[in-house]
């Protein structure tokens, strides 16, 4: 059949042109809303009356009885085409050649992409969510076990298993703050917008809106049809929980070697080789590390195509949806695995212990001592403890041991006069678990703040989790009042 709906101005369009320009390949997860548009749209029409009742009523018989997983058309120029393209084929001309006044696919794709946007955004919080519970549980089993902490990948100071992943834990926290903030910018309906101008049909745009669960307008029309601002903002937050997921990776795969030894991921997370029979490859973490580098493309991509694009739609911006679609795919998969990882995760405290025995990452708190209890300047007793360090590795001896024997002769040098140290105060003053204990700062590495650490957390996530119920239940609330709407206005003919 000839293609209705390309009117008149252009004749037909090579197929190669079409499939060239053509969104169907990536219109599925709009497709759903789509057609609630329609509906909202219809009402909206309806209520101003702009169409007759048999106009409405048969119009939205038709939408509420496509099936709800619809098949596309490969043929096709996009979804909005295919379902006015149905439309007309089942009820005819006169009835569905009235699903377009008064919009355009400009600001029916605009809402249906922020439709499905918020609804992804919700979906990767749930899943940060579970990752922060999962670090939550690692806090609540080892939390208190000394591991050696590091700067530049070399043993720096002691710390807590808890101090280690409260950081992951804080920083996941940021990405669900930041995604709750995308949530409220992409949550605006454009609809109304129509090509970019508006349009002297009369239709009463919050009513649409609100039908359609969104909590206001992006109001200017121009605005609305060519900003995707929403979509990179959205890429941007799955970028970001990316990396961070990606070193939460990185690090699972690192404690994981046998040099390491301090985890081993579960065997449903792992892969073998197919040579070599020992191997237990942390594969999902691997594939996580690499999915951050797909989504930061992703997102280089959708900020590239639409840099310096003039007002207002172009069809370069339908070039941005595919990417849009699998930063966010790869973000969820990856949030939802890492949570899984992490929550399965063993850790081996001896290794842990033994890792930081003896590793001299106590010799900060030496030189902290030197100034507490012998008055020398910060400065010096850096001085002083790093030649120590220094013999220690030289002669292969303890720090303790050359702390006691250099101690008087190196101190001297250095300050002029010779300090002596208490055997059983160095020892104390070298011994991992104490100094930890005398950590004293906020958000230091003390054992002592596990507990109130994994409160702090627990409220977090209820915090997190409660918004994220509060706001799918807005959204399905507004979903039975549109179908509510739908059925009364498809009833009011039939009788
Ligand atoms: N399929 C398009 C998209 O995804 C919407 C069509 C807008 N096309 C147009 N010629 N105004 O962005």
């Amino acid at each position: 059949m000839p293609n209705i709906l390309r009117g008149s101005r252009v004749r037909r369009a090579s197929k190669r042109a079409n499939d060239f320009i053509s969104s169907i390949g990536f219109d599925t997860p709009i497709t759903k809303h789509v057609v609630s548009i329609n509906m909202a749209h219809m009402l909206a029409l309806y209520k101003s009356k702009e169409v007759t009742r048999e106009v409405a009523s048969s119009s939205l018989k038709f939408l509420s009885g496509l099936p709800a997983q619809l098949d596309l058309d490969r043929d096709t120029e996009d979804v909005h085409h295919m379902i006015e393209q149905e439309a007309i084929k089942a009820i005819g001309m006169d009835k569905a050649g009235y699903l377009n006044l008064g919009k355009s696919r400009n600001d029916q794709v605009a809402t249906a992409l922020r439709m499905e946007t918020r609804a992804r955004l919700l979906e990767l919080s749930t899943a940060l969510c579970k990752v922060q519970d999962s670090l939550a549980l690692l806090i609540r089993r080892y939390g208190k076990l000394p591991m050696p902490g590091y700067t530049h990948l070399q043993h720096a100071q002691p710390i807590t298993v808890a101090h280690h992943f409260q950081g992951y834990f804080e920083a996941v926290q940021r990405d669900l703050e930041r995604a709750a903030q995308a949530y409220a910018r992409v949550n605006l309906s454009p609809m109304g917008a129509a090509a970019l101008a508006g349009t002297s049909i009369k239709i009463d745009r919050e009513y649409v809106a609100s039908l359609l669960g969104f909590e206001g307008l992006a109001e200017n029309a121009m605005d609305a049809v060519s900003s995707r601002d929403f979509a990179l903002e959205t890429i941007s937050v799955a970028a970001m929980a990316m990396v961070n997921l990606s070193r939460m990776a990185e690090e699972v795969i690192l404690w994981s070697t046998s040099e390491f030894g301090f985890a081993e991921v579960a065997d449903e997370f792992s892969a073998t080789s197919s040579i070599m029979p020992q191997k237990k490859n942390p594969v999902v973490p691997e594939t996580v590390r690499a999915k951050c580098g797909s989504v930061l493309g992703e997102l280089t991509a959708a900020f590239t195509i639409t840099k310096a694009l003039p007002n207002s739609y172009n069809l370069d911006l339908q070039e941005v949806t595919p990417h849009l679609w699998r930063a966010t795919d790869d973000a969820l998969a990856s949030a939802v695995l890492m949570a899984e990882v992490l929550s399965s995760l063993k850790l081996n405290p001896d290794r842990l212990l033994l890792s930081v025995r003896g590793d001299m990452s106590t010799a900060t708190e030496l030189a902290n001592h030197l100034v507490k209890e012998q008055g020398v300047p910060f400065r010096q007793a850096h001085a002083i403890v790093g030649e120590i360090v220094r013999k220690s590795v030289e002669n292969g001896s303890t720090l303790e041991e050359t702390a006691l024997k250099e101690m008087p002769s190196v101190s001297g040098r250095v300050t002029g006069r010779a300090v002596k140290i208490d055997k059983d105060q160095l020892r104390n003053v070298l011994d991992a678990l104490k100094t930890l204990e005398l950590t004293r700062t906020a958000g230091g590495a003390n054992p002592h703040a596990v507990p109130r650490l994994l409160l702090k957390d627990s409220r977090s996530l209820k915090q997190n989790l409660s918004w994220i119920a509060r706001a799918r239940s807005s959204l399905k609330e507004a979903d039975g009042r549109l179908r509510d709407q739908v059925s009364k206005t498809e009833g009011e003919v039939i009788r």
